[in-house]
């Protein structure tokens, strides 16, 4: 998820049961001109496998280029963004507006597909237009290209997030095609993840933003564990959270970035009312740090035991082609 999924949250999605992370999606033109911010996204961390990062573009070469980074860089799959509904990427013909161009989205699979020995995913919403099936038309068409898996988001690009995921749909992909298909959509609970495998025959579901701020989703839905974290728990990850986001963005970045993030991790652990505002109104993240632990003192020690787990990130693999500051955070 843009925005949301930097290499914090696949790796506490990875802790908390997640089969597979993904990256943000990243614009096959930032890397194509070694965009240092767009670089950025290539950074894996050893914990985070299996990871798949998301391309989105909508000229093959580029693609087929883009994707060889990706691999580069150390990713196990290479997906493919045919979901995007904002007017920044469709207007650039990227996005979901491939859907309705079925030729142009089988040569980028095709292109990615021959560039890369990993496997090639593609992730799409149902169509463009409110009712649209065109991904019933082009999800086959892009298996034939080379895709070995497909995501289907069963709304439309205009609905945005709005109404409901339809998995009447995802069904009739799933019937379509002989590669797995995982739905994507409103997943939020063991009980929605069992109901939507059960009625759609798809092969995994993905979890987005049930998973924003509250990783103990993914453990009630793998685990069947709906123990709902205690406030240091919930104290512990935040704060692990911004750590690692600081290190990875550079505070600047970093301080702007998480401010959706408190009131999404707050919403458990009886936090009183006032203090997500309160966090939000701090300057610098290491305030948000020092209030978290004032306001949870026994998080310090999870913290602590958090950290001593994450891998060196001397470990992560270095591209000739990224500025090193890329690897400093900023
Ligand atoms: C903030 C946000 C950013 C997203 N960014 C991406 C993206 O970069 N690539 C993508 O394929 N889907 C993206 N999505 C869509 C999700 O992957 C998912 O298909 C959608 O949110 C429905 O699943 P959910 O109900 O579990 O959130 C994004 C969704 C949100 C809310």
């Amino acid at each position: 998820m843009a925005g949301v999924s930097v290499q914090a949250f696949r790796r506490q999605g990875r802790r908390y049961g997640a089969g597979l992370v993904c990256s943000e999606m990243v614009s096959c033109a930032g890397l194509e001109h070694r965009n240092e911010r767009t670089l950025g996204y290539l950074r894996v961390a050893r914990d985070e496998h299996p990871l798949a990062i998301q391309i989105f573009g909508s000229e093959p070469d580029v693609m087929a280029e883009a994707a060889r980074m990706v691999a580069a860089a150390g990713a196990d799959i290479v997906d493919i963004n045919f979901g995007c509904p904002v007017r920044k990427v469709t207007k650039t013909g990227a996005g979901a507006t491939l859907l309705e161009d079925p030729d142009r989205a089988c040569a980028v699979v095709a292109a990615v597909a021959e560039a890369v020995e990993l496997p090639v995913s593609v992730k799409m919403r149902r169509g463009v237009e409110n009712g649209s099936r065109a991904c019933l038309i082009v999800g086959p068409r892009l298996v034939e290209a080379g895709a070995a898996t497909l995501t289907l988001h069963p709304r439309s690009a205009r609905q945005m997030y709005t109404g409901q995921a339809d998995h009447a749909l995802t069904a009739e992909l799933v019937s379509l095609v002989d590669v797995p298909v995982i739905a994507s959509g409103d997943v939020t609970s063991r009980a929605r993840a069992q109901s939507v495998l059960a009625t759609t025959g798809a092969a995994a579901v993905m979890v987005g933003r049930g998973a924003q701020g509250n990783p103990w989703a993914l453990r009630a839905i793998v685990d069947g564990d709906e123990a709902g974290p205690a406030r240091e728990e919930v104290a512990a990850e935040l704060i692990l959270f911004v750590r690692e986001t600081v290190r990875e963005l550079g505070e600047r970045r970093a301080s702007g970035f998480l401010k959706k993030f408190y009131g999404w991790y707050l919403g458990r652990g009886r936090f009183p009312r006032p203090f997500k505002q309160e966090l939000v109104q701090l300057d610098t993240t290491d305030e948000v740090v020092t209030r978290l632990l004032a306001a949870a003192p026994a998080a310090a020690e999870i913290v602590e035991r958090l950290e001593a787990e994450l891998p060196d990130p001397a470990d992560e693999i270095l591209l000739d082609t990224m500025p090193i500051s890329i690897y400093g955070g900023g």
